[in-house]
């Protein structure tokens, strides 16, 4: 049967939440006070999820790549993150929301590992809304990880390599249990992908805004999603 999908509203959205530098800088403020303001946008938009019917919502806070800014950059991010995540847990456990977060942990330090995995614990049994936070996540550093895990498998004897196909590497990836984003969302106008969700975006619609990170709302947010409905998804198959 050939696969083909036209939805109203994208099941998983999938946003690059880029701009929080320029937009403090245009107020003539450090790069850090845009990611305060960035950090604030987020709750926003995973409350408006539900009412959207957006069942998964995965952001990118925080590349492989970022660790190349200034130490002072970088040692203000992790304590925004830490603080953060203190501070919404109560509201994200109460609101339904289920959190997970993908990249590679070993490079943070573990107070910040603690709060990510009390807050994966606390907030399992929620449905609402699956939030995806990817930090210290890249693309390509992903596909390396579960290409070691799946040889690991190999070499115990457990996969045979001649089985191996697409489908066998998607379990090792760090989001074996999530969909693929149907759509991936950009702020700032930057018209790249930066790494993010590489594998797993092979098929997702892309919408760049301009508008910077911390700027962008729930009513931004809305007329994106009615962007993504009247679009037609062919997924390498012609449409009769
Ligand atoms: C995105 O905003 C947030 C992170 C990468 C952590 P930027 O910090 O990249 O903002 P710009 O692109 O410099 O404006
Ligand atoms: C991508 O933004 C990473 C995040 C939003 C966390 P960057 O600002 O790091 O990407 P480049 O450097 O412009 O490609
Ligand atoms: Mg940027």
């Amino acid at each position: 049967m050939v696969k083909t999908k036209r939805r109203a509203t994208p099941e998983h959205v999938a946003i690059i939440m880029d701009g929080n530098g320029r937009w403090a800088q245009a107020r003539g403020k450090p790069r850090l006070f845009g990611h305060h303001a960035g950090a604030k946008r987020v709750r926003e938009i995973v409350e408006a999820c539900p009412e959207q019917g957006v069942k998964y919502l995965t952001i990118f806070a925080f590349s492989t790549e970022n660790w190349k800014r200034t130490q002072a950059e970088v040692s203000g991010l992790m304590m925004l993150f830490k603080r953060y995540l203190t501070s919404e847990t109560k509201r994200l456990v109460e609101s339904g929301v289920r959190v997970r977060f993908i990249g590679d942990r070993i490079r943070l330090d573990d107070a910040l590992v603690t709060l990510m995995d009390e807050l994966e614990l606390l907030t399992c049994d929620n449905d609402l809304v699956h939030l995806t936070v990817a930090l210290n996540y890249g693309g390509r550093d992903e596909v390396a990880r579960a290409t070691k895990r799946l040889c690991r498998e190999v070499s115990a004897g457990r996969v045979d390599p001649e089985e191996v196909d697409a489908e066998t590497l998607a379990k090792f990836l760090d989001t074996y249990v999530l969909p693929d984003p149907d759509l991936v969302i950009r702020t700032s106008g930057e018209a790249r992908i930066s790494n993010f969700l590489l594998w797993q975006s092979a098929y997702s619609e892309y919408e760049f805004v301009e508008t910077l990170w911390p700027d962008f709302s729930r009513d931004e947010f809305a007329r994106v999603l009615a962007n993504f409905g009247s679009r037609e998804r062919r997924f390498g198959a012609v449409l009769g």
